[in-house]
């Protein structure tokens, strides 16, 4: 028995020695393979060069050589058998977890929008005229002279064009329109009575912006026309309107004015809804909030649409939305409502 080992026998006790150090330092199957290629690479491998060398040896140390050398390659194939597993299998974990679905995790909340100040006040409104049989109509905000003014008894030299500012698309002829009043003839002219309905919309006045004006706001329209209708019928609608709106006890009082398309004319105030009637700032000490206009269907503007006067009685009544907002909201500045700012809007939701 050889007591001292062969150059080679410690040649190979090298390689394994390294190469199982080396084995274990790996970490993904890509470095397995240049591990591969370092010791049993045919060209420069390492276990490949000593088993190549067994030829040059000495015929006496071939063999114990030999047989060394086929147990480590042995050994070591089976070592990287091994590791090649387990690097397999902890990538395919790793994909996996890199899909992993979380289905207990709580669901991301979407921003969800809401109705802007404006629209619900809308809604509201149509809402409470819908008790009162009144249908929500729509109309356009591009309009001719003959529907914003001429048709609802304001010609061209009419002084009350004055009130009205306007915005004019086409000089003389097309306008945005000043008054969703437009929409009382609109209406007539497509429908027999009775009529019962409420418009609400966009208006547009060509006017100096402060807290309380803006060149663009909401009005809602309202007309009816039967054949016994009364002005007392326009008390109770418009009273009925206010205290769904602001509260069961709201008193409501009429004023006589003007407006060229209806006659009698009126403009109606609620009691204030901040101090009851009693005078603060909001109703500017009067004790009273300006509601609206309205009266009775100047029979001129109704034979215009072909209604017969003789027969056919109606009213008409005009409000404004921002106004109602502003004040169940209790906003006093009217621009926040088309200023688009976040901080505001938001107290909405
Ligand atoms: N259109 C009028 C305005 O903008 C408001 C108005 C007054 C409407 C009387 C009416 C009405 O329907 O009858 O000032």
């Amino acid at each position: 028995m050889a007591t001292e080992l062969s150059e080679q026998e410690l040649a190979l006790a090298d390689v394994r020695q390294r190469a199982v150090a080396d084995l274990e330092q790996i970490g993904t199957t890509e470095d397995l393979e240049e591990w591969r290629t370092r010791y049993f690479g045919r060209e420069r491998g390492e276990v490949s060069a000593i088993l190549k060398g067994l030829g040059k040896l000495p015929p006496e140390q071939r063999k114990a050589v030999g047989q060394a050398a086929n147990a480590l390659k042995a050994e070591l194939e089976g070592l990287m058998e091994a590791r090649g597993q387990e690097l397999r299998a902890a990538e395919r974990l790793a994909a996996l977890d890199r899909e992993r679905l979380d289905v207990t995790l709580p669901g991301r909340r979407a921003a969800r929008g809401h109705i802007h100040p404006i629209s619900q006040t809308i809604r509201d409104i149509s809402r409470i005229f819908r008790l009162m049989g009144f249908q929500t109509l729509d109309g356009p905000e591009v309009e001719t002279d003959y529907y914003n003014f001429q048709a609802l008894n304001i010609p061209v030299d009419h002084p009350a064009r004055d009130m009205q500012d306007t915005f004019w698309v086409v000089p003389g002829q097309i306008l945005l329109r000043t008054q969703t009043s437009n929409n009382q003839i609109r209406i007539m002219e497509q429908v027999r009575p009775p009529v019962r309905a409420i418009v609400p919309g966009k208006v547009y006045r060509h006017e100096a912006i402060d807290a309380s004006h803006e060149a663009m706001f909401h009005q809602v329209e309202g007309i009816l026309v039967d054949e016994t209708c009364t002005m007392s019928d326009l008390r109770g609608v418009v009273t009925r309107f206010a205290r769904e709106m602001f509260g069961a006890n709201r008193k409501v009082r009429f004023r006589p004015s003007y407006f060229p398309f209806t006659e009698p004319s009126a403009e109606f105030d609620i009691d204030c809804i901040v101090c009851d009637g009693k005078g603060c700032r909001v109703c500017k000490y009067s004790g009273w909030l300006e509601m609206g206009g309205s009266g009775m269907v100047d029979p001129r503007v109704l034979r215009g649409v072909g209604y017969d006067p003789t027969i056919y009685r109606g009213f008409a009544f005009g409000l404004g939305i921002e106004r109602i907002a502003m004040l169940r909201y209790g906003i006093d500045e009217i621009r926040l409502f088309s200023g688009n700012d976040l901080r505001f809007l938001r107290q909405f939701t």
